[in-house]
């Protein structure tokens, strides 16, 4: 099992609303251009103005589809993802992986208010210009992208082109425009609910037999006020490895008040992701309690940064448990060795009289590896 520290990046819409004027002449103060455009009703800029010297009136409101009693208001501008992305170029710099999330979202709640009213044709030109803008400013270096999010509990896009193969065109779309990333599916209750976890094992494997670039299933890992039952998980991974895909844990929490419950019930969870070998990574949803969902998931809390009882036991499982540090004495009759290692980065340092010779990184990932050392003094390493 590979244990990297995975910084997650959200593209989520309620992001660009917490940032300051990413719609730009917000209150019509400025003359209107091509940035406010309506559908369904015309809209001028009027001095009837609530506060400031302008307003945005808006007239002739028409139905746009029956039983929805309303135009809405296309944004045409994206949001300024450039500091976004000067930051992930810095925590690549800094050897992080940065994982994406996510390029859609499977059900209208979680769409952008004025995509859920448009016409079909606006809506695949808004879904087009979206993943090209997106694909195009994250290119090659993201990680892993979750492509549609919970995609089990709703396919509303599919709904609207009545078109039941929508969201894998969208995966063939990425895959074209950027090779690099794995694309994944992620969803919630997928390792909690059975109806849920059939419902996922097959959209995989309907994807696979049509040939749709899917390269890993995202499990969500949401374990709120339930005692993990570690038998219970292990059968659900049994069961999501029968796509045959890489599994990521990709938004790991476990709520209980109590630290120390809470560190128990994250060794529980953790021991039995990490042990399944279709695992491949587990992705935290937060650690910071002034930055989580809910407090009682916090690793580590306040202003000081203080590591409580469930942190110090996910970082001793981490740093020690799952960690192989092995000292080897080499002599001329002696230049090789093997070793048992658990899934991950490792550093080999050969020493002589005391003093580093040579620094030499590998990874260690699902298969015996071999690694060949030649040092100017003719000592030679084999590690397997
Ligand atoms: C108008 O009111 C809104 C909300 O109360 C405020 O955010 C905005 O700055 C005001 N605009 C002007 C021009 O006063
Ligand atoms: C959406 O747009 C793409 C790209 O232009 C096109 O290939 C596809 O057929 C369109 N899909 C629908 C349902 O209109
Ligand atoms: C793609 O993104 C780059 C910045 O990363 C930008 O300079 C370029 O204009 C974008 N191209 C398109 C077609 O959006
Ligand atoms: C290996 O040696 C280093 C330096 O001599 C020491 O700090 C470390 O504790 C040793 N590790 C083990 C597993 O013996
Ligand atoms: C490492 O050395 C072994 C034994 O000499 C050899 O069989 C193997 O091909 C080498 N591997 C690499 C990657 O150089």
């Amino acid at each position: 099992m590979w244990y990297k520290v995975s910084i997650f990046l959200t593209f989520a819409v309620n992001s660009w609303c917490a940032q300051e004027n990413l719609v730009q002449n917000p209150g019509f103060e400025s003359p209107l251009s091509g940035h406010w455009k309506a559908v369904g009703f015309s809209i001028a800029r009027s001095s009837d103005a609530y506060n400031g010297s302008y307003a945005l009136k808006c007239t002739g409101r028409f139905d746009l589809s029956p039983g929805i009693n309303a135009g809405d208001i296309d944004v045409k501008t994206h949001p300024d993802y450039s500091q976004a992305m000067a930051c992930v170029d810095t925590l690549k710099e800094k050897g992080m992986i940065v994982r994406a999330h996510n390029l859609f979202w499977g059900f209208a709640k979680n769409l952008p208010p004025y995509v859920v009213h448009m016409s079909r044709d606006q809506l695949n030109v808004t879904v087009q210009n979206h993943l090209n803008y997106m694909i195009n400013i994250t290119k090659g270096k993201a990680s892993h992208w979750d492509v549609i999010n919970e995609l089990v509990h709703g396919q509303w896009f599919e709904e609207q082109f009545h078109d039941p193969d929508y969201s894998q065109d969208i995966f063939r779309q990425v895959k074209l425009l950027d090779p690099k990333p794995l694309l994944m599916l992620n969803d919630f209750n997928v390792v909690a609910r059975p109806e849920i976890a059939d419902a996922y094992l097959q959209q995989a494997q309907t994807f696979l037999a049509q040939g749709v670039p899917l390269d890993g299933l995202g499990l969500q890992g949401h374990f709120h006020d339930t005692v993990p039952d570690p038998q219970q998980i292990l059968l659900y991974l049994d069961l999501m490895a029968q796509a045959g895909l890489p599994l990521d844990v990709t938004e790991l929490d476990v709520w209980q008040q109590d630290p120390d419950v809470r560190a128990d019930y994250y060794e529980m969870v953790l021991r039995v992701l990490f042990s399944h070998p279709a695992m491949h990574g587990i992705v935290l949803w937060g650690f910071w309690d002034q930055h989580v969902v809910d407090k009682r998931s916090s690793l580590v809390d306040g202003h000081d940064l203080t590591i409580n009882a469930a942190g110090k036991r996910v970082f001793n499982l981490i740093k020690e448990t799952w960690s192989t540090h092995v000292n080897m004495s080499l002599s001329a009759s002696s230049t090789n060795f093997d070793l048992r290692g658990f899934n991950g980065d490792y550093e080999v340092t050969v020493l002589k009289n005391g003093a580093k010779i040579k620094v030499v990184p590998f990874s260690l990932f699902g298969k015996e590896t071999t690694v060949n050392i030649s040092v100017d003094s003719n000592i030679g390493t084999l590690l397997r």
